[in-house]
């Protein structure tokens, strides 16, 4: 019976080192490198963590080969297209499915912490007409720690789930309001009767004292999207959520760090990219010449909303969406020219060797953006629909790291390359 290692002999001394196989419940198996330095004096390197774990999980899985995504064993399209977002929130926190008291219970929890404390509207008003809502959102979701102090040292899961709660129900609120602020209109607070997805769209739709007219397909559409984007393993935000994590500090300074990666256009902020892309190249006769730029190594253009570190095939996400946009075209007019683009560029690239030699699909965001576009949201406010989406994710990432008895600051180390020491002249 072969014994779960593997065996790594530096040719230079014919030296061997072994080290443990960990075994996964499905998916990868991983080599446990952590005496690696301790045993053999030196450091791996992985530009990106391409072949890096960096913990253990239980929450998300991804199969990329195969384009499968479950959110603690439930695959995607079931919570998607039969359950709510705030069904997939509970679960990524909570493990389970909500029964219907505890999504009762969960969603009046959410809706009672809605609202801001009054002294946070000053900070709106400290930023520039043009702030980009992802620049408020992660400094206004900081300051909140600045209002939420005892979240530094909880002692008991209430206090921890109390903290989640608070933050899942003000991102919405912060990031309706930062919409408002930079366009001169008045604030419109969370109507308690309202459902968390539909109160979003009046925080960002209404006005004082005068009923607007929400669709339910409009709705449902968004949560769809929220769902979608609840969590997704160790990506990049997430990354920075737990590094920061590692160090103790505050759970809404991690989390407003994780808004920051997210903003990154390779990241987050592509589904803002990609609709600003396809107005770019604007019809389909000018396809060709863009998908030429994209695969050109001497310049720097990308197709946005194609690739993925992980998927190696359609991201099932993208899937999803690809489908209910081409439902919602008509009830929401989605925009038919620009959906032409998308489907041209798609096509091309899906048979082009250059795209499929290197496995590059179109991903979540390739899609997102013309739903949310139809759906009223400015394009600015894209990234913060994904952050909304993700906070439950984030924060069940966060209380995973900190439930782990072994939990280690973040701290890799490196190839150093710079002067040797120099005497001073
Ligand atoms: C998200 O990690 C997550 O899970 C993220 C996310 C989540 O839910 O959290 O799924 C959300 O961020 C989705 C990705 C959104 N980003 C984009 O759509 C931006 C465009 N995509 C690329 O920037 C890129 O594909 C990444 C960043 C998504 C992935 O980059 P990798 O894994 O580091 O791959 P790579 O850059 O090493 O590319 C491999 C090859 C390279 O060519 P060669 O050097 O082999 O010749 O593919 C090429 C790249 O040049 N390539 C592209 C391309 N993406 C990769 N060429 C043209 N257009 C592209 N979009």
């Amino acid at each position: 019976m072969a014994n779960n290692t593997v065996t790594i002999i530096d040719n230079r001394t014919g030296k061997k080192f072994d080290f443990p196989i960990l075994l996964p419940t499905i998916g990868q198996s991983v080599v446990d490198i952590s005496d690696f330095y301790k045993d053999t004096g030196m450091f791996t390197f992985d530009r990106g963590f391409t072949s890096t774990a960096s913990c253990r999980s239980r929450i998300t899985y991804i199969d990329g080969a195969k384009g499968k995504l479950m959110y603690r064993g439930y695959d995607i399209s079931y919570l998607a297209n039969k359950k709510t977002y705030l069904d997939a929130a509970y679960l990524l926190l909570h493990k389970d499915l909500p029964t219907k008291q505890q999504y009762d219970a969960f969603s009046y929890e959410l809706k009672k912490r809605s609202f801001i404390h009054e002294g946070m509207k000053k900070l709106f008003d400290a930023f520039p007409d043009n702030a980009h809502p992802m620049a408020i959102l992660s400094s206004a979701v900081a300051a909140l720690s600045t209002f939420y102090f005892d979240s530094l040292d909880m002692d008991t899961p209430e206090e921890v789930i109390e903290m989640a709660h608070r933050i899942i129900a003000k991102i919405p609120t912060i990031a309706a309001f930062s919409y408002r602020y930079s366009n001169g209109l008045p604030v419109i607070y969370p109507d308690l009767d309202k459902g968390f997805t539909e109160n979003f769209l009046y925080m960002l739709r209404g006005y004082p004292h005068h009923h607007v007219e929400l669709s339910p397909i409009e709705v449902e559409a968004l949560d769809t999207i929220f769902t979608l984007h609840a969590d997704h393993e160790q990506n990049a935000s997430t990354t920075a959520v737990r590094v920061v994590a590692s160090t103790h500090a505050h759970p809404y300074a991690a989390i407003s760090a994780g808004i920051g990666a997210l903003w990154g256009r390779a990241h987050g902020g592509a589904n803002e990219s990609v609709i600003r892309q396809l107005e770019m190249i604007g019809t389909i006769d000018n396809v060709e010449k863009f998908i030429k730029k994209a695969k050109d190594k001497n310049d720097p253009f990308r197709l946005m909303g194609f690739g993925h570190r992980v998927y190696k095939n359609f991201d099932p996400r993208a899937k999803i969406l690809k489908k209910l946009r081409d439902q919602l075209v008509d009830e929401l007019d989605i925009d038919s020219e620009l959906i032409a683009v998308a489907n041209k560029i798609e096509q091309i690239a899906l048979s082009d060797e250059y795209f499929v030699s290197r496995n590059l699909y179109p991903n979540i965001d390739f899609y997102s953006g013309l739903i949310l576009e139809a759906l009223k949201i400015p394009k600015e406010m894209f990234a913060v629909i994904f952050v909304i989406g993700r906070t439950p994710g984030w924060i069940a990432q966060w209380i995973e790291l900190k439930e782990q008895p072994d939990m280690k600051i973040a701290r890799p180390r490196q190839l150093y390359l710079g002067p040797n020491e120099r005497t001073p002249e």
